[in-house]
C-alpha cells in the first residue's frame, strides 16, 4: 500500500457540529495511512464527541482551552503548528469559517489557525445546513478564505442531519483522505482538463453473451486518481468495471467501443489532455442476434467489423489535447510500441507487458516520445500514475 500521509503531521481542528461524528473516521483513516494526528476542539465541538474518543484513536492529548498550559507552558499550543505538515478543520461551523476568513482569533483553534506559520497549508470541511451554506456572508466568507490561499473539501449535497435537503453536508471520511491526500500532491495539472479511457470494452454476440477482455481498469483508474490529485478537472469514461469512480472524477459509463468513441467526442472539446488507457476490442460482432443463439448441433458463424480507433481520431483533430496511448503488448514491446506511437501520431505512448499487468495492483511502465524511452520501475499502480502525469505535465 503507497502511504502519502507516512510521517506527515497533522493539526485536525473539529469546531461544533453533528458531522463531528465522521471525524473520528477521517483520523483513522489519516492515522491508518501514516499520519501523526494532533486534535485541537473548540469548546462546541466537545458537545457532538468527547475529547477522550479522539486522544484514544490519536494516541496524543486533545486540546480544549487555551488557558490551560500544555507540556508545561502556556504558549506550548502554538508549537504545535509550528511543526505541522497542515492544519485540517474538520467540520468547520460557517461560524468559525467566518472567524477564519476575519481573523478573530477568539479560542484555542482559531487563535493556533491565525498564528500558523504561512508555509502550513490550512484545510477546510465545511458542514452546515444548506440555507447556512447560501448565506450571502458565507458565500463571501468561503470566497474570501479561497482567495486567501486555503483549501476547501466540499461540501457534498445531500440529506442533513436538520432535515433538509442540499448542500452542506461534510464530505465523507474517505473522501476527506483523499483530498488530503491530493493536498499533497504537486499541482501539476491545475486548471487542466483532462479526458481519460478505462477498463475493457464489451461487444455484443448476443443479448447474453459478448466479447471483452482482461483490462481490470485499475491502470486507468489510476491515472485519472492521480490527474485529479494533481488539480486536473478530469472526465473518465469507463467501460465494465468493478471499481468505484475515484473521488473527484466525472465517471461516464459505456459498454461497446462504439459507445466509448460517441462519449469521448461528445467530451472532447476544451479537453487539454486525452490519455487513452482503455483495453478497447479492435472489432465489434457484424452479425449480432437480436434472440439468444441456441445449439444447434454447429457452431455459430460469426463476423467481425472493425470499431473505430478513438485515440487516432482524437489524435487526427484539427487541434488536438495532447494525446496519450497505452499499449499493452504480449512480445517486442519497445518495437510495437514506437510503432504503435508514430503510426497513431501521438506524442506520448506508454507501453507495459499486458499479461503480468492485468488486474494487478502493480505493473511496469516505459515511456515513448520522439527522442526515446524512458522506464518507469515497477511500482504500484497509483504511483506508477502520479509519476506519469508529472511527465505529462512536463511536455504541456
Ligand atoms: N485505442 C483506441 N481505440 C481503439 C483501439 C485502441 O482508442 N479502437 C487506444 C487504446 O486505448 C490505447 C492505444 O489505442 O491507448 C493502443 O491500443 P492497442 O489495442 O494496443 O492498439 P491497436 O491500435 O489496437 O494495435 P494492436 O491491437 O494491433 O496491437
Amino acid at each position: 500500500m503507497v502511504m502519502v500521509l507516512s510521517g506527515k503531521k497533522i493539526v485536525l481542528g473539529l469546531t461544533g457540529g453533528i458531522a463531528c461524528y465522521k471525524s473520528a473516521e477521517f483520523l483513522r483513516a489519516m492515522v491508518r495511512d501514516g499520519a501523526q494526528i494532533n486534535v485541537v476542539m473548540t469548546d462546541s465541538a466537545t458537545h457532538f464527541i468527547t475529547p477522550l474518543t479522539l486522544q484514544t484513536l490519536s494516541e496524543n492529548p486533545v486540546m480544549v482551552s487555551q488557558w490551560e498550559s500544555h507540556a508545561g507552558s502556556p504558549l506550548s499550543h502554538i508549537d504545535v503548528t509550528r511543526t505541522a505538515d497542515a492544519i485540517i478543520i474538520a467540520p468547520c461551523t460557517a461560524n468559525f469559517a467566518a472567524k477564519l476568513a476575519h481573523g478573530i482569533a477568539d479560542d484555542l483553534l482559531s487563535s493556533l489557525c491565525l498564528a500558523r506559520p504561512s508555509h502550513v497549508p490550512l484545510l477546510i470541511a465545511p458542514a452546515m445546513n444548506v440555507e447556512m451554506w447560501m448565506n450571502q456572508a458565507t458565500r463571501r466568507n468561503i470566497a474570501q478564505l479561497k482567495a486567501d490561499g486555503v483549501g476547501v473539501m466540499g461540501p457534498a449535497a445531500g440529506f442533513q442531519a436538520c432535515g433538509e435537503v442540499g448542500m452542506g453536508r461534510m464530505l465523507e471520511p474517505q473522501e476527506l483522505l483523499a483530498e488530503t491526500i491530493a493536498a499533497f500532491q504537486p499541482a501539476v495539472l491545475k486548471n487542466k482538463r483532462v479526458l481519460i479511457t478505462a477498463g475493457p470494452t464489451f461487444e455484443p454476440i448476443d443479448p447474453i453473451r459478448g466479447i471483452t477482455n482482461r483490462s481490470s481498469g485499475k491502470m486507468g483508474y489510476a491515472v485519472a486518481r492521480a490527474a485529479w490529485e494533481a488539480g486536473g478537472e478530469v472526465s473518465l469514461v469507463s467501460g465494465p468495471v468493478a471499481l468505484p469512480a475515484p473521488h473527484g472524477v466525472a465517471r461516464h459509463d459505456v459498454t461497446t467501443a462504439w459507445e466509448m468513441r460517441e462519449k469521448v467526442m461528445s467530451l472532447i472539446a476544451d479537453q487539454d489532455v486525452f490519455i487513452a488507457v482503455a483495453a478497447v476490442a479492435d472489432w465489434r460482432v457484424a452479425n449480432t442476434s437480436t434472440q439468444k443463439i441456441k445449439k444447434t448441433g454447429s457452431a455459430p458463424q460469426l463476423q467481425f467489423e472493425e470499431n473505430p480507433d478513438i485515440l487516432a481520431e482524437v489524435a487526427s483533430l484539427k487541434k488536438p489535447p495532447f494525446c496519450v496511448g497505452f499499449a499493452a503488448e504480449s512480445e517486442k514491446l519497445i518495437e510495437h510500441a514506437q510503432e504503435k506511437r508514430s503510426r497513431k501520431n501521438i506524442p506520448l505512448l506508454v507501453g507495459n507487458i499486458g499479461e503480468e499487468a492485468f488486474g494487478k495492483d502493480e505493473n511496469e511502465l516505459i515511456l515513448f516520445d520522439a527522442k526515446g524511452h524512458t522506464v518507469l520501475p515497477r511500482a504500484d499502480k497509483l504511483v506508477l500514475a502520479r509519476s506519469l502525469v508529472r511527465h505529462i505535465a512536463g511536455y504541456l
